[in-house]
């Protein structure tokens, strides 16, 4: 019987490459656990070719009769760069791919008693493997970082299921394809059972059948299914197929979560269950400061959720790589469409560099074909040139691999080889013109329309801080607000998909100086900036109402004292705008400039402020009161202060509950608030954080607000009671309380 452990805890760590076969060698090493960064990166300002060294880890597995008589694989979920796997000091798997996982079938390598397992890797950007061999817009973070575990198997193993829905619309079937391994020679049928399971788990449809003696690939159909929920953005409804086999010899079972949907990019944009469905996107990377890529699943998830709860968007693309299966499951659940795409960045490599990426292509797609989330393959190296032979061979492999599923390669030219079944391109057109995006017929070069979307927009075109002057949050927050519009505005375009959710760590080649890209809508710590509200703001006010006036309120601010234009981002249909003693005023949605945006944002300027005192040079400055209507009903409001004083100091904690020993972390996000509640976002205030034995603070102990907040994640190790103990000069002194639970 298939019999999984987790092996995160009790691994050994240190610099350099060390395949050593003594247990005497691990005296003095670092004890650490998986996640795992190999070396934490300050916030900004460092040296990136500090990373570009070799790492070893070393791990124990004490095996007893049981072990040896079955067969053992370690699971990689992903380790970067250049894994090499060895057992009691003999060599026995490599992975080069930092991105995708692999197994290390340990078994015959193993002997009674404890055995020691050491994986090197090679954080030196080698330039035979993908994404390498040319400058990259992100730091690739060595390390083991996602989960390791360890399965016994008996003979023969199910390697891999994929469930396939088909005709969902009309008469929906199923069919389910399932790959068996042979571990040793095994000379008899075997006996299976495959279950398609509904959302509440129930068997909705089963078949019993024999697999013929050392038969590994093997197919099954449901057909004629009735009473099938479909899954959607808004209704997202998972079944699973479980496919066992129930041999009195060999047990083994598989378990895969897929939705039913169906899914078309057709020239007159994307559809998604035979509903058209305008894609409002971001780009994610999936690092994190100080400690790069090494993240469990909490922080995974809460992206997810950011994403789609907070901003509202409905896809995401993982920019540039394979991400964690728990964001993709995430996904699954939350309904927001993905587009996953391959490692690269611009540089195309030599024929065997050619030959990984296709590799990739396979490891991805057999990785995540059941996630209901995933629209769409990118099969380019992102941004590159055009490659005939290589993306002919990238979209020939994935079609045969998933045939339920669009391609797409995201290019920056124009008039490039169209291979895919979509064609993808990175817009950044809008400048100081008034192109705000190209026409598809202009990108594509065709005299035809296709199936065109949009993959990244604004980010380097207008980097923004999150605290930056109100004047540079108003022009990043009207370039947002302009491509969304235009991105509504043109029906041959399935959608847009912004640069990018958050800041991100870079190579010196980008960036601000720091090693930082400023290019999202919210910092590193996804705390958001104003042009997160340009999305956030197109939700349902019922779900969540928004009130984002882009202002910080202050007489001298912007440059010659100017409060105009004001930006007014929010999903109420009217704003009531009311300063100090004066008359109050009603403002409206832009929907001449915005048309097509479900809430414009509401715009003052000369052309319609009127008499209303908003502006005007050497009158008394007092606070201003903005309220949001939803037909009579004020449904939000936003008191701004004219005289802001420290009053509070705002603490969210993710969660009071954490697990040990699983990289569970939680973020905490701390802001400055004025007695209205609003961000202080000039406080510079210095932070003392402190937490108990059994959490560390990932990152420094010593913070300054900036822009008057600042987070950061605690991660949990051993059980027990837990705390977290915030110190500033301006504020009282606070105490957080945890568990953390075996
Ligand atoms: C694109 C690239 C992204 C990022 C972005 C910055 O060219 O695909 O990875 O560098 O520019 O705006």
């Amino acid at each position: 019987m298939r019999n999984t452990r987790i092996l995160n805890q009790h691994w050994w760590f240190q610099e350099g490459e060390h395949v050593v076969e003594s247990f005497a060698d691990l005296s003095g090493l670092a004890n650490i656990e998986i996640p795992h960064n190999a070396k934490d990166t300050p916030f900004n300002y460092f040296d990136e070719s500090m990373l570009h060294r070799s790492f070893t880890y070393h791990h124990i597995i004490s095996c007893d009769q049981n072990m040896l008589h079955d067969t053992q694989v370690i699971n990689f979920e992903g380790v970067l760069a250049n894994a090499v796997v060895y057992v009691n000091g003999q060599k026995c798997t490599s992975h080069s791919d930092g991105y995708t996982p692999f197994d290390a079938v340990i078994s015959r390598y193993l002997t009674l008693g404890d055995n020691l397992i050491t994986v090197t890797i090679d954080g030196a950007e080698n330039e035979e493997i993908p994404p390498f061999g040319g400058a990259i817009d992100y730091i690739c973070y060595p390390g083991i970082y996602r989960n390791v575990s360890l399965t016994s198997y008996n003979a023969v193993r199910i390697q891999n299921v994929k469930a396939s829905a088909s005709d969902v619309l009309n008469t929906p079937s199923l069919q389910v394809t399932t790959r068996l391994q042979y571990f040793s020679s095994f000379n008899s049928a075997l006996s299976v059972l495959v279950e398609l399971l509904d959302p509440q788990n129930k068997i909705k449809a089963y078949s019993n059948f024999t697999v013929n003696n050392g038969e590994t690939i093997f197919s099954l159909d449901f057909d004629n299914l009735t009473d099938i929920e479909l899954w959607d953005t808004e209704n997202p409804v998972l079944y699973q197929v479980r496919v066992t086999i129930v041999d009195p010899n060999i047990k083994d079972i598989f378990v895969a979560k897929f939705g039913f949907r169906d899914i078309n990019f057709s020239p007159d944009g994307f559809y998604l269950n035979g509903k058209r469905l305008q894609l409002v996107g971001v780009n994610r990377h999936q690092s994190y400061p100080y400690v790069g890529y090494a993240m469990g699943e909490r922080a995974q998830r809460l992206d997810a959720d950011i994403i789609r709860n907070e901003y509202g968007f409905n896809m995401v693309r993982t920019s540039h790589y394979p991400q964690a299966p728990c964001f993709l499951d995430r996904c699954d659940e939350l309904g927001l469409l993905v587009f996953e795409e391959i490692p690269g960045w611009q540089h195309i490599g030599d024929k065997a560099w050619q030959q990984r990426s296709l590799d990739n292509v396979k490891a991805m797609i057999e990785r995540d074909w059941n996630h209901a989330c995933i629209v769409i393959w990118g099969v380019r190296i992102n941004e590159s040139e055009d490659n005939s032979e290589f993306y002919q061979q990238s979209n020939a492999l994935a079609r045969e691999l998933d045939d339920t599923r669009p391609t797409g390669g995201v290019r920056c030219i124009e008039n490039s080889e169209f291979l895919e079944d979509v064609y993808t391109m990175n817009d950044f057109i809008l400048g100081d013109g008034e192109q705000v995006l190209r026409d598809p017929r202009q990108v594509t070069g065709l005299d035809h329309d296709v199936p065109y979307l949009v993959t990244e927009y604004a980010g380097h075109m207008y980097p923004t801080k999150r605290y930056d002057c109100e004047a540079w949050q108003s022009e990043h927050v009207m370039r947002h607000l302009r491509v969304l519009n235009a991105s509504l505005a043109d029906k041959r375009i399935s959608g847009a998909i912004s640069w990018c959710l958050f800041d991100y760590n870079t190579h010196r080649d980008f960036g601000s100086g720091d090693k930082v890209c400023y290019h999202g809508i919210s910092d590193m710590f996804r705390i958001p900036k104003f042009a997160a509200d340009v999305y956030g703001s197109q939700l349902d006010p019922h779900i969540k109402p928004v009130l984002s006036p882009v202002t910080y309120w202050t007489r001298g601010e912007r440059p010659e004292a100017a409060t105009l234009p004001l930006i007014i981002l929010t999903n109420c249909d009217r704003v009531e705008i009311k300063i100090g003693d004066s008359k109050s005023a009603f403002f409206y949605p832009d929907k001449k400039n915005f048309a097509h945006l479900s809430h414009p944002p509401i715009i003052i300027d000369h052309n319609n402020v009127g008499d209303f005192p908003l502006g005007g040079w050497g009158y008394a400055w007092s606070d201003v009161e903005f309220r949001g209507y939803c037909g009579q009903q004020v449904i939000i409001s936003k008191l701004l202060s004219s005289s802001p004083i420290p009053s509070h100091l705002n603490v969210e904690l993710q969660t009071t509950v954490l697990k040990a020993h699983c990289a569970d972390s939680a973020r905490v996000v701390i802001k400055a608030l004025d007695q209205h509640g609003q961000i202080l976002p000039y406080l510079d205030d210095i932070l003392n954080v402190s937490t108990s034995d059994n959490l560390q603070l990932l990152g420094p102990s010593q913070l300054v607000l900036k822009g008057g907040a600042i987070g950061f994640w605690v991660r949990a190790y051993e059980a027990g009671e837990a705390s977290i103990c915030i110190d500033s000069q301006s504020f009282a002194s606070k105490t957080l309380f945890l568990k953390v639970l075996d």
